[in-house]
């Protein structure tokens, strides 16, 4: 696929904020795609981009073992912006001095801004910004000037404006730092003449050319789950190369109480075209008999899947490419998204780190830029109808992950149960749609109660309900008690085997939304 043209580039130095800057960046219309920070010249001039942006990360410039840029980038004529680590690079690298610094200084700060021009225009002088640093710079390179300083003495902002370069000593993408978005823009469009373009419309017309050029006359198989991803890449592929895509829904067993033929009658009113159904409920569970970890079921799921479309492939004559609907968060927390250092492995999403190493299948992945909030920009741009659009997310690996330990029949059975109750109760109440997903956790370990006199011994069940944007945070929803109870009491009441209920109040971090 050739690379988007145009955008910004973010050369990741390991930050824990890189994402978020390359979602400010979106926000504003502007593509933006995270590169490693030893991408070469050349591919980074194949994105011919508009701006450089350097994230933060962990390192110290003066440690022989600091990653660096292709220092070649510094010499083309495209403006970049340094930010915190990303500053003392550019410092060290056009003969500044940079220094570790007593106690480093994280967390919000006062900074004064000395020179409005460009990069801080219509920004107030007296600032608070969000810093997280222990090095800075004690000299500045040649020809650069300060545009702030921190209440301690810190530079703060510094820039090279004839050869557009400006860097930060804080950080303008996290929420916390005022008016870190007006400065992101200044920079964007009145330093690098971004142009606001990059819209769900032109994310479909760009994605259209690509999946009609990649697949010509080959059929692509296409899974689908009923979830609003795998839905938005069917409708994408159809408005592509029409009849050339089987959308294929395969039933694992793992669904919510009478899901599966929902889906597929969903589906079909939606897309407006058939979805094959498979029943492969007896092949899944086999796989998850007897296994307890987490990453251990999710890559049997991942594994499987693919089983099952190979076999669907075999009958329909061979097909070659499968596509998917991975978005970015399950690349980022799969592990495989280009880093500083290898990036942690949160857990495997089913569809990127779940995947067999010997699958055949080439894929196809045009939302695996995206993150969920613009999928569904994309679907309602799509003319998908809104229902589906604001469902709440459903991981692919389904019940499995959401009953602790072993699946089984009988507390597949459970949990069903339970977690129809409950979003049944949030829909009576009007409440579904404050919240991005609600849904139950069964965790089979027996407590006591008493139920009509007599003893009770039960198992645990667990209520998860957050708000999020884009599902990389989260936050507990605040349920009020009055609907806690009631769900509470029809739980209790109604599924036999569950004799307690209690609500995780764990934001992400430092829990996940799943709990495997
Ligand atoms: P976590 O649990 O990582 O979840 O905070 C973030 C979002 O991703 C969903 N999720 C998955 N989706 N395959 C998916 O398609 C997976 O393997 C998977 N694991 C988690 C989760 O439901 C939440 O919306």
């Amino acid at each position: 696929m050739r690379p988007y043209q145009g955008g910004v580039v973010v050369l990741d130095f390991g930050s824990q904020y890189t994402q978020l800057i390359a979602r400010r960046v979106r926000e504003q219309h502007v593509h933006s795609e995270i590169l490693s920070h030893d991408t070469t010249l050349n591919e980074i001039q194949s994105h011919n981009p508009k701006a450089i942006i350097l994230s933060g990360g962990p390192s110290s410039v003066y440690h022989g073992s600091a990653p660096i840029c292709d220092p070649r980038i510094f010499d083309l004529d495209i403006p970049i912006l340094g930010i915190c680590y990303g500053l003392q690079l550019m410092a060290d690298h056009f003969g500044g001095e940079v220094k570790t610094r007593e106690g480093g200084e994280y967390g919000l700060s006062q900074v004064q801004v000395q020179d409005h021009d460009l990069f801080f225009r219509d920004v107030p002088s007296n600032l608070n910004v969000w810093m997280s640093h222990r090095d800075q710079v004690t000299k500045l390179p040649r020809g650069w000037i300060v545009l702030a300083k921190s209440s301690n003495d810190v530079v703060a902002a510094m820039a090279e404006p004839k050869s557009r370069k400006y860097a930060t000593q804080f950080h303008p993408e996290v929420s916390h730092t005022e008016a870190g978005t007006a400065m992101l823009r200044n920079f964007l469009f009145n330093i690098a003449g971004c142009e606001p373009s990059w819209t769900a419309s032109h994310f479909i017309t760009d994605q259209i050319h690509n999946l009609r050029t990649r697949l010509g006359k080959e059929q692509v198989l296409c899974g689908v789950s009923g979830g609003v991803d795998s839905t938005v890449v069917a409708a994408l592929l159809r408005r592509a190369v029409g009849d050339q895509v089987i959308a294929v829904f395969i039933d694992h067993g793992l669904l919510r109480s009478a899901e599966a033929h929902q889906v597929v009658t969903d589906l079909e009113e939606a897309l407006k075209f058939p979805v094959k159904m498979v029943d492969h409920r007896e092949l899944f569970l086999k796989r998850l008999k007897g296994v307890l970890d987490p990453e251990e079921k999710r890559k049997r799921i991942g594994e499987q899947f693919i089983r099952s479309f190979e076999l669907v492939a075999e009958t329909l004559g061979g097909i070659r490419y499968l596509a998917q609907g991975t978005l970015y968060p399950d690349v980022i927390e799969s592990g495989t998204v280009h880093q500083g250092g290898p990036a942690a492995v949160i857990k495997s999403h089913h569809n990127v780190g779940g995947l067999p190493t010997d699958m055949t299948f080439e894929l196809v992945e045009p939302l695996k830029e995206l993150f969920k909030d613009e999928v569904r920009q994309v679907g309602r741009e799509l003319g998908l109808p809104e229902a589906l659009l604001r469902r709440h997310p459903f991981p692919g690996p389904g019940l499995a992950v959401r009953i602790l330990g072993e699946v089984t029949e009988e507390r597949l059975g459970l949990l069903r149960q339970a977690d129809e109750l409950f979003l049944d109760t949030l829909h009576q109440e009007n409440l579904y749609h404050d919240i991005w997903q609600a849904f139950a956790v069964l965790v089979p370990l027996k407590t006591v109660g008493v139920m009509g006199d007599r003893r009770t011994y039960g198992y645990l069940l667990a209520l998860r309900a957050v708000t999020s944007h884009d599902g990389m945070t989260a936050d507990w929803y605040p349920m009020p008690p009055e609907i806690l109870s009631r769900i509470s009491n029809r739980i209790v009441n109604n599924v036999e085997g569950i004799n307690r209920v209690v609500y995780d109040i764990t934001s992400k971090p430092p829990g996940t939304i799943e709990w495997e």
